[in-house]
């Protein structure tokens, strides 16, 4: 018997389950309800007619759903297999059965899920995931709870008072956020918006596009990037239909530093890593914001320690401009909550345990407990983990932009 954190109602309910999960193909069936392989079931055809529990399958993250389109009418449920937290393939397959092929039975996730993808995978349509063994059910119960408030929208005529202070105060803080902008555009009609495609900056992204604010939003292309962050640029564009800016590094600084150094000199050592930084990230900031009056960010204070005194309007000494961080006091749920509500696109890699998103090699997933930052540049100190876009610059290194 399966135990269940069933997702239904934006409250978790730990259930067992009858259904048993039979992995092998052809192999002989339990009596009661089965969960077969997905070809297998296809296999057997009417053979399973005369069965008397219920049958349902399970896709493995590599097969194509389209094995079930024609039949689907027939199952009592689909699972569908996450092998390991970075892999993502799962949250596709499911979308792909609910919107593509209209499913409308239970669709469950088996496999390595963690507490934050719990959001996606309700996100996504799942209604279930069916615990590994030796999984805590009531952790796992209480942390889709924490979550669920996380998610929650103003509509929902159930809410309980909780939650409705939680929409309340988040609800607040989109309105102070959309009144910051305005301010900001109205007062700096030059500023631009530094966006790393993460969910905060997708968040802004869409709360400047909504507003009609004429604040121009570029991105660094490091070369270094993953296809996913990546993608999001012609997300972001098809979704909002403005212009994003997209700067890249002096091809001969990298050439050279990769000549002197190597291409993974950023491992070495501190002074390595942030000359890497700098090269592919700094001195192409510097250049998207020269002659500018004012620039923003997606930073928030409780991402890292070296974050925590955030303000939300600073001076850019160096740079002789305002900076803003309209998102200062943020948390992570509220970033959530509100790219749910707004069906705000979301870089794929953050249902992959990607809380925090940089350059390919210097980017790892976290694991379940892991502080949010863990996986930027994992091998270093966590007060040290800043690439230089957010410390105020040398007068020399300004040079270069000018
Ligand atoms: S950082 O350590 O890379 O600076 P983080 O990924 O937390 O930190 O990003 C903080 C903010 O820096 C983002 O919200 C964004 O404003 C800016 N930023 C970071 N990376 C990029 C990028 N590649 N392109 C544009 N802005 C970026
Ligand atoms: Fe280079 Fe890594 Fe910095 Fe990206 S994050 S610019 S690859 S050191």
């Amino acid at each position: 018997m399966s135990r269940l954190v069933r997702l239904a109602d934006r409250r978790a309910v730990v259930a067992g389950d009858g259904f048993t999960l039979v992995r092998e193909s052809g192999a002989p069936l339990p009596d009661g309800d089965v969960i077969i392989p997905a070809a297998d079931w296809i296999a057997r055809g009417e053979a399973l007619g005369g069965r008397s529990g219920r049958t349902g399958v399970w896709l493995g993250p590599a097969e194509d759903p389209a094995i079930l389109k024609d039949r689907l009418a027939g199952l009592a449920l689909v699972a569908v297999e996450f092998p390991k937290f970075t892999d993502g393939r799962g949250y596709s397959i499911g979308a792909l059965l609910r919107r593509r092929y209209g499913w409308t039975g239970e669709l469950r996730a088996i496999g390595e899920v963690l507490r934050d993808q719990l959001f996606y995978l309700a996100r996504a349509g799942f209604d279930a995931f069916a615990l590994a063994p030796g999984r805590d059910a009531e952790a796992a119960a209480r942390a889709f709870e924490d979550f669920s408030i996380a998610y929650q929208d103003a509509s929902d005529g159930r809410t309980p008072a909780l939650a409705d202070r939680a929409a309340a105060a988040r609800e607040a803080k989109i309105v102070r956020t959309r009144k910051l902008l305005a301010r900001i555009a109205a007062a700096h009609p030059d500023a631009a918006f530094a966006s790393s495609l993460s969910a905060e900056d997708m968040v802004l992204t869409d709360l400047i596009a909504r507003a009609g604010l004429p604040i121009r939003v570029f991105t660094l292309d490091t070369g270094r990037l993953h296809a996913e962050t990546l993608g999001m640029i012609g997300e972001a564009r098809a979704r909002y239909g403005i212009e994003i800016e997209v700067m890249r590094p002096v091809a001969a600084e990298v050439e050279a530093h990769v000549a002197a150094h190597g291409a993974h000199a950023f491992y070495e050592s501190l002074e390595l890593r942030k000359a890497c930084c700098f090269i592919r990230k700094v001195e192409p900031l510097n250049r998207a914001l020269a002659g500018r009056s004012a620039w923003l960010t997606g930073q928030r204070r409780d991402q890292a320690v070296t974050r925590g005194a955030l303000p939300e309007e600073e001076t850019d000494t160096a740079r002789g401009m305002a900076k803003f961080n309209p998102l200062a006091d943020w948390s992570w749920e509220d970033v959530l909550a509100y790219a749910a509500r707004f069906e705000v696109p979301l870089n794929p890699l953050h249902a992959r345990g990607y809380p925090s998103i940089g350059c390919e090699p210097c980017t790892r997933a976290i694991r379940p407990g892991e502080d949010p930052r863990a996986g930027r540049w994992w091998w270093e100190q966590a007060d040290k983990k800043e690439c230089g876009l957010h410390e105020q610059p040398s007068a020399q290194s300004l040079e270069s932009a000018a």
